[in-house]
Order: structure tokens, then sequence, then C-alpha cells
């Protein structure tokens, strides 16, 4: 069965895997962000997009995904008292919260072997954003999720946090880090709420700036698959964690081609 959506596009009807499910991810109108609300939208699911400065692309997004229902929210991720009344609005206007995906993040490229150019602002910022931040949603939202038929946090992590290559040393621990808060999440809030690190390699997105393109392209030959990861593949990574993958929990889930390999 078809029907026209408010956007005017022909959706599909039928049983969806998220049909009414409510999805909040941060930094959601991102490269990986955009890419894995459009995969939960086509499934059914009503998405929050939380963005920082990206208000614009949030609401766009919001507007342009299939279905109904989403909304754009602004979600600070250090901004704690911020998230708790986040949460307040997302039980008022849903009354419900099943998916959680701590997908913000930052970083800058240092290389490793400079030392004095990891300043200590650049490592309080980076785990402030990566790690502090993502703990804090999951507190924020802790009590929503609970409260469901089995509530899900998705930490997008990376590759960098096992391999320490990446594109900063801070960078490397944060990811570290938030997998180490994935496992000890896992074991304190289950058995109503998994929480699972999907850990994607060097993506196509405008994450790591100031690369030539010969640097690109070195790391894409040197993965065994002969490409980096695409957003469409992070999507689709996130929504098997939700659908197939269930009884994943406390793991760290590799998305990366094969790069570690070589
Ligand atoms: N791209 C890669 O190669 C790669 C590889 C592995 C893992 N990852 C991880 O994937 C995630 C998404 O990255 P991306 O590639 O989609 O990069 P991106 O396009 O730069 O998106 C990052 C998002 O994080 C948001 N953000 C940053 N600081 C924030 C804060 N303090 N509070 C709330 N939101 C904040 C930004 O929101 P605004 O735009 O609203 O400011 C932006 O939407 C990151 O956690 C990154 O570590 C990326």
């Amino acid at each position: 069965m078809e029907a026209h959506g408010k956007t005017g596009r022909i959706e599909k009807l039928g049983a969806m895997e998220l049909q009414d499910q409510v999805v909040f991810i941060t930094g959601g109108a991102g490269g990986l962000g955009q890419a894995m609300c459009r995969k939960f939208a086509a499934e059914g699911a009503r998405l929050v997009i939380g963005y920082r400065t990206s208000a614009d692309a949030a609401e766009r997004l919001a507007y342009e995904l299939p279905g109904s229902g989403h909304s754009a929210k602004e979600a600070v991720v250090e901004d704690s008292t911020g998230l708790a009344a986040l949460s307040v609005e997302i039980e008022a206007e849903y009354g419900r919260l099943d998916i959680l995906i701590n997908n913000a993040g930052i970083t800058r490229f240092v290389p490793h072997g400079d030392l004095d150019s990891l300043d200590d602002d650049l490592i309080d910022d980076i785990f402030r954003t990566n790690w502090r931040g993502a703990f804090a949603c999951v507190r924020a939202c802790r009590s929503l999720l609970d409260a469901g038929d089995g509530g899900l946090i998705i930490n997008i992590s990376s590759i960098a946090g096992v391999t320490a290559m990446g594109s900063n040393i801070a960078y490397c621990a944060s990811k570290a880090a938030m997998n180490s808060m994935t496992m000890s999440l896992a074991r304190a809030l289950a058995p109503r709420i998994r929480v699972v690190s999907l850990s994607p390699g060097l993506a196509e997105t405008d994450f790591v700036s100031g690369l030539d393109q010969a640097w690109w392209d070195e790391q894409s030959e040197r993965t065994p698959l002969q490409r980096l990861a695409r957003p469409e593949d992070v999507a689709g990574a996130a929504l098997a964690i939700a659908t197939n993958l269930k009884f994943s929990n406390g793991c760290i889930i590799p998305l990366d081609g094969g790069r570690p390999l070589t």
C-alpha cells in the first residue's frame, strides 16, 4: 500500500520495524546523524533531532523525513540542565522514548607525536563532548528509556577507541572511554535497557577537516574493502542493532571495512 506523506512523496505503508517508536539522536543534523534519522524514520520511528549549532538543518530535516511526528530540539550535550529539561519535554510531547543515539562528537586533527598542539583546552573540549556529554544524555533519558518495552542506547564510538589510531590521542581515548561506559551501563541498566557501541572507521563526512585528498585516498586504499564508510553504512548498522541484534548488549560493534587488519 502507498500513501502521500506531508512532503508530497509517496510513502510505503505496512508493518514497519520501528512504528511509532521515539528515537532521540544527538548531533542529528550532522553527516552520520542525518543518515541515521532517514533510516530510522523510514522504519516508522519518530525522530527527536538534537542540534547544537545546526538549528536550520535540523528543522529542515524534521520536515523532510518520511512519516510524521519528527521534531528538532536544541540538545547541547555539555548542558546537563538543558538535557534534563529536554527529557521532560520529550515525555510531555511524545509520552515515551525508545532509543537514544549518542552521536554528537568533536575532534581536530593533531599528529600523535605533536604533544604540544594537543593542549589542555582541546583535551577538555573533546572529553566534555564525547564522553561526559554522552553520559549526561543517558542520565537525563534513563527513566524514560526504562519505562518502555525495552530501551536501547547506541553510542556512536569509533574504531579509534580500539586501535588508538585516529585524529588525535585525546579523541582515541574519548572513544575508548565511551566503549568502557557502554560496558558499565550495559551491566548497570540491564535488563530494561540495552547499551551498544557502534564503532565506524573513517567515514565520508565533514567530521575531520584540514586533510588533503591524497590522505583520504590513502586511507581508502589501506582499507581491505577499498573504500571508507558511507553514512548509509553507519545508519544501516545502527538500525540493525535496533531491529535484528536484539540479544547484543554491552558490546562494541566495528564497522570499518577491515581497516585495522592492514
Ligand atoms: N566521520 C567519521 O570519520 C567518524 C568515524 C568514526 C566515528 N565518528 C563519530 O560519529 C559521530 C558523528 O560524526 P559525523 O561524522 O557525523 O560528524 P559531523 O557531521 O561533524 O557531526 C557531528 C555532530 O555533533 C554535533 N555536536 C558537536 N558538539 C556538540 C555538542 N557539544 N552538543 C551537541 N551536539 C554537538 C554537531 O551538532 P551541530 O552541527 O548542531 O553543532 C554535529 O551535528 C561523532 O561522534 C564521531 O566521533 C565519525
